[in-house]
């Protein structure tokens, strides 16, 4: 894809922080508007794109918005720890929500605007008793996913709605996505953690929660490939899904180590995510990194 200006929100995080990079050595003018809170990775910001040092749920983030006048936009800010939203619903929800609505309402006055890509989750459909696809109903069940599903709701009201955004707008909904710079609560920091000796882990529902696995340096691809031909919601997962338990199992055998546990609880937990990924696959999708591989690269990567 040609080089060209992209805008993302919570460009610094574990995920985004990656993005900003891929694009920046692609030679695009990035803007990255990040408040530096939970997550974030300042040690990247090296004067090869322009970070902002905003709270995305402040409304006078559509101004910024609206004078960088991008090409692109990514909205990947959060608030992205559910164990977090759970103690503080309020703040959760109020932040994640009013930063929604300020990147829909600046993006639909760009003039230049090509693609506004809303990054959300698999967590939106809740329980998952078979591969979901897009199409199905969301239902989620925690307040971090449910200010996750808002958005996804927004997006489609702002593209049918307004001409100006009208088929400009797509979303991704990730798997746990693992790698390095991933916050040291998440589970595969989590067992990096317990392999050094450093930490023992909670393990939620008795290890027995099923979730599908990517890693980290999938993603850009798939964000470039959608800002390129994607107008709709793309599941993104190489279906690669383990409980917890088995996934420890499973770095037991790769790295020869033992992992520590102790029982956890989350509350209201779901036991099964686990996504279709048909449809961002026909768009052309095909992960650079199979699940071992990623494993590999992480666990031998020094942080
Ligand atoms: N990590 C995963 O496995 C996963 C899976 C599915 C979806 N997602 C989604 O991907 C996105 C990135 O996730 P991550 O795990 O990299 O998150 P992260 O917590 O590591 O990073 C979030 C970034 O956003 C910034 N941020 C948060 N709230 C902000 C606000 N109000 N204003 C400005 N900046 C703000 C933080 O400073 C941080 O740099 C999120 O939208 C998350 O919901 C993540």
């Amino acid at each position: 894809m040609q080089s060209s200006s992209i805008l993302i929100t919570g460009g610094l995080g574990f995920i985004f922080s990656h993005v900003t990079e891929y694009f920046t050595a692609k030679g695009w003018r990035v803007i990255v508007i990040d408040n530096l809170s939970r997550g974030s990775q300042p040690q990247i910001v090296n004067g090869t794109f322009k970070h902002y040092n905003l709270d995305v749920s402040d409304e006078a983030v559509m101004d910024v918005i609206k004078s960088e006048n991008p090409e692109f936009v990514v909205h990947a800010a959060a608030i992205s720890d559910v164990d977090y939203s759970i103690k503080n619903p309020h703040e959760t929800l109020k932040k994640n929500i009013l930063a929604n609505i300020n990147v829909f309402e600046a993006c639909r006055s760009l003039p230049n605007l090509k693609k506004l890509i809303y990054v959300s989750t698999d967590e939106v459909y809740g329980e998952c008793e078979h591969r979901k696809s897009e199409e199905e109903i969301i239902f989620p069940k925690n307040p971090y996913s449910c200010s996750k599903a808002a958005g996804s709701l927004l997006r489609i009201a702002y593209d049918n709605t307004y001409t100006s955004l009208m088929n400009k707008t797509a979303e991704t909904r990730f798997c746990n996505v693992f790698g390095p710079r991933q916050d040291s609560a998440k589970i595969m920091s989590a067992i990096k953690r317990s392999i050094n000796g450093e930490y023992s882990i909670p393990l939620h529902g008795e290890g027995g929660g099923y979730r599908e696995y990517t890693y980290v340096r999938n993603i850009a691809p798939a964000i470039e490939l959608i800002l390129e031909s994607g107008n709709r919601t793309y599941n993104l997962t190489s279906n690669d899904g383990f409980t917890v338990k088995d996934l420890i199992q499973k770095v037991e055998e790769v790295t020869g180590k033992k992992i520590i546990t102790h029982p956890g609880d989350r509350p209201g937990m779901d036991m099964k995510y686990q996504m279709d990924a048909t449809r961002i696959r026909e768009l052309g999708w095909k992960p650079l990194y199979t699940f071992e591989e990623g494993l590999k690269e992480y666990f031998s990567t020094e942080e």
